[in-house]
């Protein structure tokens, strides 16, 4: 039974099955079915390929029918459902039968609200990977409440920005329960951006009024400040790189949702951030038989402590890509009932850091180095 006490049962066949509707729930030969909405997304491809793996049966959710066809017109085993965040309706019948929902259809400032509303209604988790902070803060705003009253589960940037560096940050900081500063720097290779993150990137400056964003003073602050540039030392085999400082990710939000910490910085590569603002930024390009690019990446998570600096540092290959099971790895934990908490918690406040990231070796190589005197 999972901490929120109705929403997860392990049957005969040690299969989870949500309780409620059970004969579309319950398969014993099979998984339990997972829905993602915008499964014909870059990001939603690669987590149906997940849940496939995992052994759950992905439930495709889109708002286009022709694209929802053409994905499952070879697999026959794939099941998809049309259905709007302007249609409440619809989102309630195509979540019909589903043990967990995955969001992956960004902008989340239009998708998040309605498809949350909808998983409380049918009594499921909702896992996302939003990247945009304003659309991340309202999700802890809106729903804190009524998702603890519930019960229920919701658990937003479940993804590379936002849920890694709070679980490496968890992970760093062991037994602190306040700190002085956090900075998470990114060390990607190059970032060619999905139409999605464009997308997201447009909405999120617009909510801020072209404006740049920091967390200082134990808030969320808007500036005009032109972002720092910085030396970063990653560890070998990146080496010292030029980082741009306050490049601000999902990571102000989860961090402070659970740490007291005043402080919470993230920096990026520069040649990373000139990818992403070239006004040719190019899509990823598949180089694998999994579908990933060439993309590498080393997310260097640092909690501060008076002088004392404790770390935790991955190093994998494609943000998109490990994004999937990021994602897939909390709903597993959620239906299985391994979670920490209820209402809206963040990666490092709803699961046991150190033991997921140990679950994804096969995707991240995480060091934990000493605590050090800065
Ligand atoms: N936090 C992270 O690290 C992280 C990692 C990966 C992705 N993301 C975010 O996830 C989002 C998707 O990224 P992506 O790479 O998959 O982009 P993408 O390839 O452009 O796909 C976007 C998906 O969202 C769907 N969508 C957009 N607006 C929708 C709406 N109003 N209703 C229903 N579906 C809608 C699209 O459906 P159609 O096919 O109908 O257009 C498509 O399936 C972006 O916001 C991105 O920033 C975040």
């Amino acid at each position: 039974m999972c901490q929120s006490g109705h929403w997860a049962r392990t049957t005969s066949h040690g299969m989870i099955t949500v309780m409620g509707d059970e004969r579309a729930r319950e398969d014993s030969s099979q998984g339990p079915v997972v829905a993602v909405l915008g499964a014909t997304g870059h990001t939603g491809r690669f987590v149906v390929a997940e849940l496939r793996e995992r052994g759950y049966r992905p439930l495709l959710l889109g708002r286009s029918g022709d694209r929802l066809a053409a994905m499952v017109q070879d697999r026959p085993d794939l099941e998809a459902r049309q259905a709007s965040v302007d249609d409440p309706g619809s989102l309630d019948r195509a979540l019909a039968g589903a043990a967990a929902v995955i969001n992956c259809a960004g902008p989340f400032a239009t998708t998040a609200a309605p498809l949350i509303e909808a998983a409380l209604r049918a009594v499921i988790p909702y896992v996302d990977v939003a990247a945009e902070i304003e659309a991340n803060v309202d999700t802890f705003a809106r729903f804190g409440d009524r998702a603890r009253a519930a019960g229920a589960l919701v658990v937003p940037a479940m993804a590379f920005f936002g849920g890694l560096g709070d679980l490496l940050v968890t992970t760093a900081k062991g037994d602190w329960e306040a700190a002085d500063e956090v900075h998470v720097a990114y060390g990607l290779s190059s970032w060619h951006p999905t139409a999605g993150t464009l997308d997201a990137g447009a909405v999120s400056g617009r909510r801020r009024g072209g404006r740049r964003v920091r967390f200082a003073g134990g808030r969320l602050e808007y500036h005009d400040d032109p972002l720092p540039t910085l030396k970063w030392a990653f560890p070998a085999p990146l080496g010292p790189q030029p980082v741009l400082g306050e490049f601000t990710m999902a990571d102000v939000v989860t961090v402070p949702s659970h740490l007291d910490v005043p402080v919470v910085r993230t920096s990026m590569t520069a040649v990373a951030a000139a990818d992403l603002s070239a006004p040719d930024a190019s899509a990823p390009v598949a180089v694998d038989a999994q579908g990933r690019s060439d993309q590498t990446f080393v997310v260097d998570a640092r909690v501060r402590s008076g002088r004392v600096e404790r770390r935790a540092v991955v190093s994998g290959r494609d943000i998109y890509a490990v994004t999937a099971p990021l994602a897939v790895e909390a709903v597993e934990r959620i239906l299985t009932g391994r979670t920490r908490t209820t209402g809206v918690a963040s990666a490092g406040a709803a699961f046991d850091a150190p033991d997921f990231l140990a679950a994804l070796s096969d995707h991240l190589a995480l060091h934990v180095p000493l605590d050090a005197q800065v």
